[in-house]
């Protein structure tokens, strides 16, 4: 039984992280998609929120759910028993913060293993920041985030 990670902001959870999730819903028996919780940071959605649309938007896999953690990414997948820890890359630009972080959970804890998947060519300029901000100024991101995180964009950014 092997357990992934998937964590990130997910200030909103988008397509491209739906694509990596999908992918990993197919690759592993168990996904937990974790949320970091920020204290330091003021994200347009809670948490507990962007575990509600993580769940809405993950309901088609069966082996996939969301949850939220606060501190050490290691610490939560010890807890969640998983040993494997999985990011998107989108350029290689990515790469590099993420070989970073990588690196830093391997010496955190050698029983997590990081592995990265490319995420669609499609979505490979597409970021939550950015999301936010042609929702905020009134453009359509309908093509970019599911359904429910585009209702809920609305909803908030109204
Ligand atoms: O979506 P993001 O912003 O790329 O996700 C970054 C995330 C949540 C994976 C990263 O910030 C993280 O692992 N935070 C937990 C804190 C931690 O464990 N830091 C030390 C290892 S880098």
């Amino acid at each position: 039984m092997i357990t992934a990670l998937v964590p990130g902001s997910f200030d909103p959870p988008t397509k491209g992280h739906l694509d990596v999730v999908e992918r990993c819903a197919a690759l592993f028996d168990e996904v937990v998609v974790a949320v970091v919780h920020n204290p330091a940071k003021t994200p347009l959605f809670t948490a507990d929120e962007r575990v509600e649309l993580l769940e809405q938007c993950t309901a088609a896999w069966p082996n996939v759910r969301a949850a939220s953690f606060e501190g050490l990414l290691v610490e939560f997948a010890k807890e969640v028993g998983a040993t494997t820890v999985v990011k998107g890359l989108r350029a290689v630009t990515d790469f590099e913060f993420e070989i970073q972080m990588s690196q830093m959970n391997r010496y955190l804890s050698g029983d997590v293993v990081s592995l990265f998947v490319a995420t669609k060519p499609e979505y490979g300029y597409l970021s939550s920041s950015l999301v936010k901000e042609v929702a905020r100024l009134g453009g359509s991101v309908d093509g970019l985030v599911p359904g429910p995180v585009a209702s809920a964009l609305k909803e908030r950014l109204q």
